[in-house]
């Protein structure tokens, strides 16, 4: 048996594995996002904690046996959070989340500065790690001061499981701190930030031990004291892992909170200039790039609440067959970052007549994502990557309405996995297979396809014309916020 735990930015997920890959429980607990000002997203460490620990305690009551086999435990999560600690590990603020865009201002700055982009692969942006500790540093110096160390979320959750301060490649990724091509800590870009190389997490690979369990948890919940906890990875490669997008080329849409085209690569392939993300990987020698939105079922709960339905009504009031583009609607809800790499931005709906009803504006919805994933397959190409097709995952892939459009959007065909939960949790059990020695690489394998979403031929050219239209849209309004 195997425990993944997925801290996402919406709630925690934990599940377990059996030596065969099978899932034999799973559990979440709910956790909610504080937003005090305009572009700020923050969440309490302690949280985190108290999520986890009740779904572990669900899973515990579920399959106690089968909890108390476990070999190994991987750890998933929501990236670029910074959780800044003193030197007693206390937590000195809360986390500001990867979609918080306060630090524009100093993201910009540290990223005119040329070896950001050279060292770390990337764009500095707004939600990486970096800005944010000079946000810190800048408006709340005392805070900066005490900081003894800075953790991504699922790295707090490592020490309070294991009592040490690990890291591991792909999750460092997204500090703006990391030589990713290298993967070590660069000295000169933590330099760069005012920060040093004590502040940060010693490194492993996402497949390798990083730590064990502590006896006092193991005793809570009736396991093994010591039990392995791998490095695991950032959610975006963890839901790689779990879904064998590990090769050349292999690649994955994901819609969840935020909106992610994710490709592996067998090399490290970095071109910031079309905003892609070059990350490494959770295996060794291996890298990979994705295009990110920041707001995808985000844009779709945001109209839920305004209408009074459930997300899953919305899109169940479309029904499966594709409709032709009405308006243009821009998705940036909080900004962006593939391909704009522009927290001002904010969303437009454009070309609404008397016969705009609810339905019409879920499809422009739906639609402006899918060309917002169009944007970030675009970025891939820029950067030397084809991706000929793509497995769908995350909460909004049940839409088959919008895996249509994403397929028509970008005219490749999408695959939906057979049922079964095979996302962050499942590749971060995985992951605490490989690191306990329980299997090799080869054992994250694709999962079995139940059905392929086609685009849809008579609608590829009326989706080409209206991306040109969302492409024109941007520029646009641009000049028209601040
Ligand atoms: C990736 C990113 C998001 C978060 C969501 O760069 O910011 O996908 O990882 O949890």
């Amino acid at each position: 048996m195997y425990l993944g735990i997925d801290l996402g930015t919406s709630g925690v997920k934990a599940l377990i594995i059996g030596d065969d890959q099978s899932i034999v429980a799973s559990a979440t607990a709910d956790l909610a996002v504080a937003r005090p000002e305009t572009g700020w997203s923050e969440q309490n460490p302690a949280d985190w904690i108290t999520a986890t620990r009740a779904a572990i305690v669900k899973l515990r009551v579920k399959k106690p046996a089968e909890l108390a086999e476990v070999k190994g435990i991987g750890l998933s999560g929501q990236m670029h959070g910074a959780t800044l600690l003193d030197n007693f590990d206390r937590v000195l603020r809360p986390c500001i989340l990867w979609n918080d865009t306060r630090a524009h201002a100093e993201a910009a700055a540290l990223d005119a500065d040329p070896q950001f982009r050279a060292l770390s692969g990337n764009i500095v942006f707004p939600g990486f790690t970096a800005p944010k500790l000079v946000w810190v540093k800048n408006h709340e110096p005392d805070v900066f001061a005490n900081t003894a160390k800075v953790l991504l979320p699922k790295d707090y959750l490592r020490l309070w499981l294991t009592g040490e301060h690990v890291s591991e490649m792909s999750d460092a990724s997204g500090t703006s701190w990391l030589d990713v091509g290298k993967r070590t800590w660069s000295p000169e870009l933590l330099g760069a930030s005012d920060m040093d190389l004590r502040q940060m997490p010693r490194l492993v690979e996402g497949s390798e031990a990083s730590a064990g369990l502590r006896s006092k948890l193991a005793d809570e919940w009736g396991m093994q004291p010591g039990t392995v906890v791998a490095g695991g990875a950032g959610d975006n490669a963890a839901t790689a892992i779990g879904m064998g997008t590990v090769g050349e080329g292999a690649a994955f849409v994901s819609l969840g909170t935020s909106g992610v085209l994710f490709a592996a690569n067998d090399a490290y392939r970095p071109n910031p200039g079309s905003a892609v993300h070059t990350f490494c990987h959770a295996v060794p020698d291996s890298w990979h790039q994705m295009g990110v939105i920041l707001s995808a079922t985000d844009t779709l709960n945001w109209f839920a609440v305004i209408t009074g339905q459930s997300a899953a009504a919305l899109t169940a009031e479309l029904g499966d067959d594709l409709q032709a583009p009405q308006s243009i609607f821009l998705p940036y809800l909080s900004g962006e970052r593939t391909p704009h790499n522009d927290a001002g931005i904010r969303g437009v709906l454009t070309g609404i007549s008397h016969t705009t009803d609810r339905a019409a504006i879920t499809a422009s919805i739906l639609q402006g994502i899918a060309f917002a994933f169009r944007d970030s397959l675009e970025a891939l190409g820029a950067a030397g990557t084809t991706v000929e097709r793509l497995v769908a995952s995350g909460g909004g892939s049940r839409s088959v309405y919008w895996l249509r459009a994403i397929a028509t959007a970008l005219n490749v065909p999408v695959d939906i996995p057979a049922a079964g939960d095979v996302g962050a949790a499942f590749g971060a059990a995985r992951l605490g297979m490989l690191a306990s020695g329980g299997a090799t690489l080869a054992a994250c394998a694709m999962p079995d396809i139940e059905r392929t979403v086609e685009p849809d031929a008579d609608l590829l050219p009326a989706y080409e014309d209206a991306f040109q239209l969302y492409r024109r849209t941007y520029p646009a309004i641009r000049s028209t916020m601040k």
